[in-house]
């Protein structure tokens, strides 16, 4: 079942990141809020993606543990920057207080950096010996430009950027890609790189990444609009207050189901027509979880 694995992962996942933040410890404020930061329950869809693609291609999920762990902090990153007065100025996030409400806003925004740039330390350091040093060296370059420019900052500018205006579905598609498509394409990526994929499987698993990326981004903005702050752990209502540029926003929220079903099926179908079923269906049941998910 879905459901186990997902548990048992992440549980896998959490435990790594205790061991390895557990070596940080000055000053107090950085390591207790990087602490703060990560484990504070998260889905923690990125690794467990990394996992599952590690599986499909034979290798063991022991060679991705210092990818997810440096995953999961660069995406915890751009959740407590994300959250900043200066962006979507949001006081709760997986069922907490915000990071720079917790520990100030000075202090936030060196907690994000301190997460983003360990993130690199982890992904040279701990893969050392495990993984070939041009692997790394692949790997590095890969989580360098999706997090950057190229990637989730691209988009979080465009973002910012589009509040209070009708922007294009063009302009749309790039916040999409970028700001969250890029960070859940990216364990896709690396999975690849460690397990040698063949070009052709990579472009299939690439092509299933962006789908299940826009359907995560769309499903995100739905749930902004219908889902209950209790299980979402976040604001409700974010996004209409800053006049943010949603597919909600640009095509309605009934349109947006729509479509959100459609990428499903697209999604689904990339598995399900190139892959071998057993060794592929949690991929094709994570594309339905990502649709239906209430968190
Ligand atoms: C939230 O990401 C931000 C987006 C990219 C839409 P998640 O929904 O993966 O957040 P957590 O990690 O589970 O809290
Ligand atoms: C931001 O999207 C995604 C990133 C942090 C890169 P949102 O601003 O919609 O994410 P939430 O809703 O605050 O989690
Ligand atoms: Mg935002
Ligand atoms: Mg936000
Ligand atoms: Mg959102």
């Amino acid at each position: 079942m879905l459901k186990s694995y997902l548990n048992e992962n992440k549980a896998f996942v959490e435990k790594n990141i205790e061991k390895y933040l557990s070596e940080l410890t000055y000053p107090k404020e950085i390591s207790e809020g990087m602490k703060y930061s990560i484990l504070n329950g998260g889905k923690r869809i990125r690794p467990i993606l990394l996992f599952m693609i590690l599986e499909l291609l034979g290798e063991k999920k022991e060679l991705g543990i210092p990818s997810a762990v440096a995953l999961e902090m660069i995406h915890s990153y751009s959740l407590v920057h994300d959250d900043l007065p200066a962006l979507d100025n949001d006081d709760y996030r997986r069922g907490k207080l915000t990071t720079h409400k917790k520990f100030g806003e000075a202090e936030g925004i060196l907690i994000g950096d301190a997460l983003l740039t360990h993130a690199f330390n982890i992904l040279s350091e701990k893969n050392k010996g495990l993984i070939d040093s041009d692997k790394i060296v692949e790997i590095i370059g890969k989580t360098s430009s999706y997090s950057g420019i190229n990637g989730m900052i691209g988009g979080q500018l465009v973002d910012i950027k589009s509040e209070g205006k009708i922007v294009d579905l063009n302009t749309l598609k790039y916040i999409h890609e970028n700001k969250t498509g890029k960070l859940l394409k990216l364990p896709i990526e690396i999975a690849c790189i460690i397990g040698d994929a063949s070009n052709e499987v990579r472009k299939n698993l690439e092509e299933y990444a962006d789908l299940l990326g826009l359907a995560f981004q769309i499903k995100d903005d739905i749930l902004d609009i219908e889902g209950d702050f209790e299980s979402l752990g976040k604001p409700i209502g974010s996004d209409i207050e800053l006049k943010k540029s949603t597919y909600p926003s640009l095509i309605g929220l009934e349109e947006s189901k729509k479509l959100l079903s459609e990428i499903v099926l697209r999604a689904k179908s990339k598995i399900l027509d190139n892959f071998d079923k057993k060794d592929s269906k949690n991929l094709v049941k994570l594309a339905e979880y990502i649709a239906n998910r209430n968190k």
